[in-house]
């Protein structure tokens, strides 16, 4: 199964809606009324397509630092599946096809996501994706009342080109 990405516009919000459940509880929060911009080079996201042409759900991106060169910068990477689409193979082919346009179209080095520690489904497909698991960050994200343990993954260009 394929999953493709495309640029979101504002006629997508009724479908970007989020769970505000399971790992996706994050307390009141206000409606979209935006959408993310496709450039990779800043924060962004682009939209979910299944095999039929549905959009499905988002993936997304911030950019971050590990020193104070542009070497340093890297993308933290997400994704958020609307609940019918998912268990079919979209998530993982959605985020191999983002790891992908990161290490074809930019200079990074190294791709992250972060995702709770018993979010297995995320895990198992960020591993599937070619991630590894590079630890835990404690106490990281305040989620349904208390803060949680996060899994940071890490997948670096000589990951995706096989060396
Ligand atoms: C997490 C998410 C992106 C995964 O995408 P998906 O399309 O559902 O997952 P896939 O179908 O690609 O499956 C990936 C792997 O996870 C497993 N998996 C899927 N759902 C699972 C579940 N609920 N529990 C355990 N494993 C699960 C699959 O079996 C597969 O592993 P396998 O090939 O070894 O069998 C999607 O479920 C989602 O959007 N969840 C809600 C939002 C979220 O949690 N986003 C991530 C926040 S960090």
């Amino acid at each position: 199964m394929t999953a493709l990405l495309r640029e979101l516009t504002v006629e997508d919000l009724p479908v970007l809606t989020g769970d505000n459940a399971g790992f996706d509880y994050f307390g009141p929060r206000p409606a979209r009324t935006t959408v993310l911009p496709p450039n990779l080079n800043e924060n962004g996201g682009f939209g979910v397509l299944a095999p039929g042409g549905e959009l499905v759900g988002n993936v997304s991106w911030v950019w971050q630092r590990w020193g104070p060169n542009e070497q340093s910068r890297n993308p933290m990477i997400g994704i958020w599946l609307v609940p019918t689409a998912r268990g079919r193979g979209l998530g993982t082919q959605a985020q191999s096809t983002l790891v992908d346009l990161f290490f074809r179209h930019t200079t990074v080095n190294r791709v992250e996501a972060h995702t709770d520690v018993g979010n297995v489904a995320e895990q198992r497909a960020l591993e599937k994706v070619g991630f590894t698991q590079d630890g835990t960050i404690r106490g990281a994200q305040w989620r349904d009342g208390e803060f949680r343990d996060g899994f940071l993954y890490s997948i670096l260009r000589s990951d995706w080109l096989g060396e």
